[in-house]
């Protein structure tokens, strides 16, 4: 068996952060959501695992490599636009042969392992299997309709009056039969060959298709708010650790993650967080759900329920900073140089809300 892992698209979703960054890289719980998703392919016990790329494609190299960290070989399969997921599994075709896949998307976070799963499609004689969960908001997502037996009828993308709350979760199981499917969709509405309708096509002819409802949480990354929740969702996971240093003046709680060259100084830190490596907290405030990246200052400032990326810089902030992502190389500081102004140099898309 294989894996298919896709992570072409553009991330318009969360501007301004992935003008510069491949959105599957951003870290949740100081870990990109990619390297989740590899590691739980892996946990399956698969090693051939292709990337579909797109523009964002060296950075994803440069992050990735060729997957021996993981002890699993990469295969980048490049796309050269997002023209939907069926049309990543169409160039994915010469990668695929005829063994069966596990398709995962690249900005899809799960609980739990999905290993089981996995291993018991791969011994099954099944067409496909689709993993679903109760959403509140079908609408944004693809929906299945079952039968009173459990039995998929129909399945469309993003409906508008959705039949059934059961969201198509992004990780699929497929035989050679989804090459046939893929050939005989044509474009959405929206202008993209659908995964969605080349299962519907499975269904329709006739192939065995599984639905398997996940219990657990399950998050899709595409939004900011998305992916503040699944930080916190990871975080409440992680066994934590202390390998860096802190004071004896500073207070922090056994929740509390400190990555190695960490330095907690004269701070208060409330998990569940995350500090990462050679990160400073300087008389400051760490509150939960929050995951501050490598490299990192916080000094004089309070900050909770937030993502910070590498190499940013926090400073003599008089507010509690909350709810918030941060990109790299951010210098967010209070400044005694007069007028007593806001003074901002903010990227495209950026979103501030002040007091
Ligand atoms: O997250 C689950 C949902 O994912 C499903 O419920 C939907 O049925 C499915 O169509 C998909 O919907 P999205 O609109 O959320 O997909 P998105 O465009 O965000 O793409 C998902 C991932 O696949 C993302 O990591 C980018 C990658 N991608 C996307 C497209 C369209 C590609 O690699 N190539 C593509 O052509």
């Amino acid at each position: 068996m294989k894996g298919l892992i896709l992570s072409g698209g553009k991330g318009t979703r969360l501007y301004p952060l992935t003008f510069t960054s491949a959105k599957q890289l951003i870290p949740v719980a100081n870990k990109p959501v990619l390297f989740r998703v590899i590691e739980s392919i892996r946990d399956a016990g698969i090693t051939e695992i292709g990337i579909v790329v797109g523009d964002t494609a060296p950075d994803i190299k440069a992050a990735v490599g060729r997957g021996g960290r993981w002890g699993v070989k990469i295969t980048y399969i490049h796309q050269e636009q997002p023209l939907g997921l069926a049309h990543a599994v169409k160039v994915s075709r010469d990668f695929l042969g005829e063994d069966r896949f596990v398709m995962f998307l690249g900005d899809n976070v799960i609980q739990g392992g999905i290993s089981p799963l996995i291993e018991q499609f791969a011994a099954s004689d099944w067409n496909s299997q689709i993993v679903l969960t109760r959403v509140s908001h079908p609408e944004q997502y693809g929906v299945a309709e079952l039968d009173d037996e459990g039995r998929i009828v129909r399945l469309i993308e993003k409906p508008k009056h959705p039949p059934s709350d059961l969201a198509l979760v992004g990780i699929y199981m497929f035989d050679h039969n989804i090459h046939t499917a893929v050939n005989n969709i044509t474009p959405s509405w929206r202008g993209e060959l659908e995964i969605t309708d080349a299962i519907q096509w499975l269904v329709e002819n006739g192939y065995q298709v599984y639905p398997y409802i996940h219990r657990g949480w399950w998050i899709d990354t595409g939004r900011p708010g998305d992916m503040l929740e699944a930080n916190g969702l990871v975080l409440e996971e992680l066994e934590p650790s202390v390998a860096g240093y802190i004071d004896r003046d500073s207070e922090v709680d056994g929740r509390v993650t400190v990555e190695k060259g960490a330095e907690i100084i004269n701070s208060v830190v409330r998990g569940p967080t995350i500090i990462g490596e050679r990160t400073r907290i300087v008389n400051s405030y760490v509150g939960p759900f929050t995951s501050i990246y490598h490299d990192v200052l916080i000094e004089n400032s309070e900050i909770e329920r937030a993502i910070v990326l590498e190499h940013s810089e926090i400073r003599d902030i008089p507010a509690r900073i909350q709810d918030s992502v941060i990109g790299r190389h951010v210098s967010l500081i209070r400044s005694p140089i007069k007028p007593k102004a806001y003074k901002l140099t903010l990227g495209d898309y950026s979103k501030v809300g002040i007091l």
